[in-house]
């Protein structure tokens, strides 16, 4: 096939497509082959590419290696980076989780990207960000997968062979409303098992553990924003039920871990800005902005469904 264009620009055209990681290689008669399978790279040129519709104007950074891609965009937060900001990298070296633990991003095959929201949002509002955010990451990896990953509270997703990802958000306020949102999201995509640090083996899961298939990161990124920016404009109700519905948490006891105490109590749902709604035994709602997870058992006595009565919220 002829492609009309002068030697010049071919090799131009070329120079930039093997630049953004596609493999070409020359054959004979001045034709060029694509190598299959296609690498997996995360091209910063490939990702807003797949992402020009959005409603979100996304505009992104690839690493090789940083200590955290969060603690990179909460300086250009300051500095007064716009909304849409994303920074991904190969590799952390400090990768931070929830409750000040370090998430592992020494393995390849992960995706560790943080992004930059600025919504118009009150600060008691801001934990909407994390739980839209769970629902855009649970569907972007159903869309390009197949595979559908369930939500425990706070905010993991896991598979039936353990922990999958998770959303760490982090936020600057002003006035009492939100400046700025900076979301971490770490997310294992093609490890093996023995690609994890030999503590978290028996909890550590990847999409490529549950699925025996690979995938390129990209695809996924790229779906994960464009999830995210729909979820970002889209009607907050709707997406709580979204997360109830993936939340394997509700409808059991959960012992929840809250500074220095331990919370229990039968998880009934989201209230309206995404806390979780615990019933004690004493009665009382307790809605739980964050925690940690002791364990989750089977509802006994007075919490049982059928004995529930006019208790339920929902
Ligand atoms: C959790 O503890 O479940 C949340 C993990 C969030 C990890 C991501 S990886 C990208 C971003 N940079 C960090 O240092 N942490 C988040």
């Amino acid at each position: 096939m002829q492609s009309g264009l002068s030697p010049a620009e071919v090799e131009e055209a070329i120079s930039s497509l093997r630049k953004i990681g596609l493999p070409l290689t020359a054959s004979a008669e001045d034709r060029w082959r694509l190598e299959r399978p296609l690498p997996d790279l995360l091209s910063a040129e490939e990702l807003i590419a797949r992402t020009e519709e959005d409603r979100v104007a996304w505009s992104a950074v690839v690493y090789d290696q940083v200590e955290s891609t969060s603690d990179l965009l909460l300086r250009e937060e300051v500095a007064g980076a716009p909304e849409g900001l994303v920074v991904t990298a190969e590799r952390q070296s400090r990768g931070r989780g929830r409750l000040g633990r370090r998430w592992e991003s020494d393995s390849p095959g992960g995706i560790y990207t943080s992004l930059l929201l600025r919504p118009e949002l009150g600060l008691p509002q801001a934990h909407r960000l994390t739980i839209l955010t769970t629902v855009a990451v649970a569907e972007a990896v159903e869309e390009i997968t197949g595979f559908s990953p369930k939500i425990k509270w706070p905010n993991d997703l896991i598979g039936p062979r353990g922990k999958l990802g998770g959303i760490l958000t982090e936020v600057a306020a002003k006035g009492g409303r939100v400046r700025g949102g900076v979301i971490g999201i770490g997310l294992n995509v093609s490890q093996e098992l023995e690609s994890f640090p030999e503590e978290i083996r028996g909890r550590a899961s990847s999409l490529r553990i549950e699925t025996g298939s690979l995938f390129r990161r990209v695809e996924i990124l790229a779906a994960l924003l464009r999830r995210i920016a729909i979820r970002y404009r889209g009607d907050f109700a709707e997406i709580r039920r979204l997360w109830e519905w993936r939340c394997e948490s509700l409808g059991k006891m959960l012992r929840v871990r809250q500074g220095e105490g331990v919370v229990e109590g039968y998880a009934l749902g989201l209230d309206e800005d995404g806390l979780l709604l615990l019933r004690t035994e004493a009665g009382a709602v307790v809605p739980l902005l964050a925690g940690e997870l002791l364990g989750a058992g089977e509802p006994a006595g007075a919490n049982r469904p059928c004995d529930a009565g006019g208790g339920w919220l929902r």
